[in-house]
């Protein structure tokens, strides 16, 4: 695959870890288990496609209305994996980013995260984003209230405010906007996944569910970006 037309940045919407779990009579965590496990390959796969980032959407701000004790147990997990992994990740050249908000999130969570991104802060191959406790909405409208907070100590005029202005007061602003989102697990929807940062990304839906993906999905999901059309609304000679 030539590394030219990679996407540079992919938003991974990994879904489908309950029924992978439910199909096999086990527990929803089993199937988080097996996905972790996906989760950690992938990095290595989008590393060695030459894609410059990848952002995992990992537990939403929708995902608190799930029952207590899942909510615990991804919260745990999350923290766990982060710490399992980060040595793993700073070999491959990760550097480990966040997005999300702080309120209601585990602090331990934020501890384990910024542990990471502290070590990898230097690292070059590939950004990993981390979507815990991220929605949107939420992302959209904390930049909107930073924005305020600026217009009402006089530092922007109020009519002055650009779309280049949002993008740079989301969570991570240096990030580039995001060319190809993969959901899998059959479901098209993209449930309030980086709504701002893949206004223009492709979309690519695909059945397996997240815990069953191997390298061909992913390589199958790059194939398909690679033969669209990009217009961004112009006309292409
Ligand atoms: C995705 O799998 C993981 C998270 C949302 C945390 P699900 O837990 O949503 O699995 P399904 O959709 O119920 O199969
Ligand atoms: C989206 O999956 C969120 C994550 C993958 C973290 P969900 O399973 O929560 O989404 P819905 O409820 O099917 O829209
Ligand atoms: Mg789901």
């Amino acid at each position: 695959m030539a590394e030219v037309n990679v996407p540079q940045h992919v938003g991974i919407i990994m879904d489908g870890n309950g029924r992978w779990a439910k199909k096999r009579g086990l527990p929803r965590s089993f199937g988080h288990k097996q996905g972790a496990a996906v989760f950690k390959k992938t990095i290595n796969w989008a590393r060695e496609l030459g894609i410059k980032c990848v952002t995992f959407y990992a537990f939403s701000t929708e995902n608190w209305k799930r029952s207590p004790q899942e909510v615990r147990f991804l919260m745990g997990f999350s923290r766990e994996i982060i710490h399992r992994r980060v040595a793993q990740m700073d070999d491959w050249g990760v550097r480990v980013r966040w997005s999300g908000r702080r309120p209601k999130l585990w602090k331990s969570v934020i501890d384990e995260l910024e542990v990471a991104m502290e070590r990898t802060k230097h690292n070059k191959v590939i950004d990993v984003v981390f979507c815990i406790n991220y929605g949107g909405r939420a992302e959209i409208a904390d930049a909107c209230a930073e924005i305020a907070r600026e217009v009402a100590a006089g530092r922007i005029k109020g009519d002055r405010v650009t779309e280049k202005m949002i993008a740079d007061h989301l969570y991570n602003p240096d990030i580039p906007d995001c060319d190809l989102v993969i959901r899998t697990s059959g479901e098209q929807r993209t449930s309030n996944f980086l709504p701002w940062e893949a206004a223009y990304a492709e979309l690519d839906f695909v059945p397996e569910l997240f815990p069953d993906c191997g390298r061909d999905v992913l390589w199958r999901s790059i194939d398909h970006y690679i033969h669209r059309d990009r217009r961004f609304g112009g006309v292409k000679k």
